[in-house]
């Protein structure tokens, strides 16, 4: 089976978050269980010049405000995915941010951009880009991927089924109406019924509406889409789309994320030696400039700092944490509200809470394995990777009940032989200042705490599960059961 991945990202040349992560490791897994993969990915600087031994599969002139964009095909040099690269230099040949320019604004042609990204996925799908190769399915990530739905389905034949991945609804692609008519699309596509959404044109409507079958990265994400309070106001549109609807759980990349063999780390350690792990706190409390302690309760987070992600909560409450004697570490960038705000309690508390601002992908791995607890207090989480990157380190997550921290942590309170972290249920700072009281409870037990962190690192994440559901799901599809 051909399949081919569309995504705005890939982990590590170009990210922003998860999705980054997902399409630098489900690609590698679908092929391991034996389907031929490829990517198609916007010609960003880095994934240029990451592209090895690559070829012109075809030029296709003057597009979507771009004078001249070139398809080609190489091997990505991180993982050796065979990769389509959309080479359209006036679109996408400008560093940093995929999405937003050096001050934080989005890109004024980020609809062209990302149209052009779907459009050629969609006629590689149709087997008229490459007389070579053309897949069965096409399989769209998140808006920015989202149109090559649309344009598949706008054409009159379409050998190649569409699935499209939801990463996380809040992040729409809505754009003036009248742009639409950039998009070469038939006028029916401006109708309630497809893109338009509230007087606007909405990308994920493009995947939501048109793709074949429509996953999300979690199952309990699939449940809460369909209702008001997570669906972003398009709960009507995924309720209508009713069992084409399903959630299928990320993995981790045991390549990139493993105790015993990060390089990031400052000592390696495993479920059986564990001594690494304690050098790797007082490496980090070092590096941070928080007082030397192994003693002290080490809290972390690693995020983009947005009102998802729920750091507020941990702000309500820091002054009871702190009395309590916990550290908190914070790595993360973005809302400049919560940067300030966690920057006044840095300076104000030195040596118990530090900040790092910015984005540092060997840090994040020193803050996963240095932690003692970490904390992902989000008021929505499609999936979450932080979560399972630290229950793959021996570091406890401690989660709100919601998305896939639902779906990937078994909170302490219920059967005891199957714990693996902390859970609070209600957005409260209470909520959660009561989660980290039940952890430090069990913090000083250091027998039940060894049990914890051990049972946590034996959970298997395994791409390989999500795969075998990815390959059930296309296989279904082309079997004739994704009408729809
Ligand atoms: P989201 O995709 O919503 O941001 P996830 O938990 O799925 O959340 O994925 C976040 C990814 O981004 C993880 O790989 C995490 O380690 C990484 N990350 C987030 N913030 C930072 C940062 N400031 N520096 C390095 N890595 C970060
Ligand atoms: C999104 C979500 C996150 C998920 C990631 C990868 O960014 O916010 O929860 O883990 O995508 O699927």
């Amino acid at each position: 089976m051909r399949v081919l991945h569309v995504a705005a990202e890939l982990f590590p040349l170009v990210k922003t978050g998860g999705l980054a992560d997902v399409l630098g490791a489900l690609p590698q897994a679908l092929v391991g269980a034996g389907a031929e993969v490829r990517l198609l990915l916007p010609g960003y600087p880095a994934v240029l010049q990451a592209l090895q031994d690559s070829r012109v599969v075809c030029d296709l002139g003057a597009m979507f405000g771009a004078a001249t964009v070139t398809l080609r095909l190489g091997r990505l040099a991180p993982t050796g995915v065979d990769s389509y690269v959309v080479d359209a230099p006036l679109l996408f040949a400008r560093q940093g941010n995929p999405y937003l320019d050096s001050g934080g604004a989005e890109w004024p042609d980020n609809l062209q951009r990302f149209a052009l990204l779907g459009w050629v996925g969609a006629h590689l799908g149709s087997a008229e880009l490459d007389a070579a190769w053309s897949p069965h399915i096409v399989h769209a990530h998140d808006w920015h991927a989202a149109l090559a739905c649309a344009y598949l389905a706008a054409q009159v034949a379409t050998p190649a089924r569409s699935v499209f991945t939801v990463h996380n609804l809040a992040y729409q692609g809505l754009f003036d109406a009248r742009d639409f008519a950039l998009l070469g699309l038939p006028a029916r596509f401006m109708d309630s019924s497809a893109l338009e959404f509230h007087g606007q044109l909405s990308c994920m409507k493009a995947g939501l509406v048109f793709a074949h079958r429509v996953t999300t990265v979690s199952p309990s994400y699939a449940k809460e889409i369909a209702t008001a309070a997570f669906g972003c106001g398009l709960e009507g549109v995924v309720r209508s789309r009713g069992s084409a609807v399903a959630g299928i759980l990320n993995g981790v990349d045991p390549a990139v994320w493993n105790p015993a063999t990060d390089p990031a780390i400052a000592q390696t350690y495993s479920a059986g030696t564990m001594r690494g792990k304690a050098q790797c706190k007082v490496a980090l409390q070092k590096a941070l400039g928080l007082r030397v302690d192994g003693a002290a309760p080490l809290l972390a987070v690693v995020s983009r700092l947005t009102s998802q992600k729920g750091l507020d909560l941990i702000l309500a409450v820091l002054p009871t944490l702190l009395a309590q004697g916990v550290q908190l570490a914070v790595q993360g960038s973005g809302d400049r509200d919560l940067e300030n705000a966690l920057a006044t309690v840095a300076a104000a508390h030195p040596a118990q809470v530090a900040l790092r601002l910015g984005y540092d992908e060997a840090f994040a791995h020193a803050m996963v394995a240095g932690a003692d607890v970490m904390l992902v207090p989000s008021r929505f989480e499609p999936c979450g990777l932080t979560q399972l990157y630290a229950l793959r380190y021996g570091t406890v997550p401690l989660v709100r009940r919601v998305g896939g921290l639902a779906d990937t942590v078994v909170a302490v309170g219920g059967p005891a032989a199957a714990a693996t972290g902390f859970v609070f249920e209600a957005a409260t700072g209470v909520a959660l200042a009561q989660a980290v009281a039940q952890a430090l409870a069990v913090y000083k037990t250091p027998a039940a705490w060894q049990a914890l962190r051990r049972r946590g690192m034996q959970q298997d994440f395994s791409w390989s599960k999500a795969a075998a559901q990815y390959l059930a799901l296309y296989q279904d599809l082309l079997t004739g059961n994704g009408a729809g």
